[in-house]
């Protein structure tokens, strides 16, 4: 059983106004994958971004961490670069697949900036902040999520 953290970043869920769905389908979705230690709603905030992944992976040691929202065009969307700045290694081939197989159920799949890559030995992973997009996205990763851990671990 794998070490898991889920960061939501929502502006408007961090100050309590809006129901986090996305984050507890995420926890629903990866519970045979191993166990939800952290969760977090923050704000769209770089640098509260950066934090958050930081003290998740290298104070909490976790093996993996999936965030969710802030990852499209809007100016507060900061989840890709504050993911960039902090891992040491890019794991593009899982935004790539989650990309390719958005987009054959929406163009608007262009539209996602995420990103993923390993942090020590943490792998991080973006997906989009909306409820269908986190069960679509996750869906075409977990199959290797196992495999990927183990390698990693
Ligand atoms: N990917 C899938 N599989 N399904 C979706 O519904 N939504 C898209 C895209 N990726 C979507 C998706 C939309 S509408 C946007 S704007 C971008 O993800 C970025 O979403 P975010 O800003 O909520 O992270």
């Amino acid at each position: 059983m794998y070490r898991i953290g889920i960061i939501t970043m929502s502006d408007k869920g961090s100050q309590g106004q809006r129901e986090d769905i996305s984050g507890a389908t995420i926890k629903e979705m990866v519970a045979n994958l191993g166990q939800v230690e952290q969760y977090r709603v923050i704000p769209d905030d770089l640098e509260v971004i950066k934090a958050t992944l930081v003290e998740l992976s290298d104070l909490h040691n976790l093996d993996l961490i999936l965030t969710t929202g802030g990852t499209g065009l809007s100016p507060r969307d900061n989840t890709p670069e504050a993911t960039l700045a902090v891992i040491d290694r890019n794991v593009p081939g899982l935004a790539e697949a989650i990309r390719a197989e958005s987009l054959k159920k929406t163009p608007k799949a262009m539209l996602s900036r995420a990103v993923s890559g390993t942090r020590g030995k943490t792998l991080i992973v973006n997906l989009p902040g909306s409820v269908k997009g986190v069960r679509e996205c996750l869906e075409v990763i977990m199959p290797v999520l196992p495999h990927g851990l183990e390698i990693l671990s």
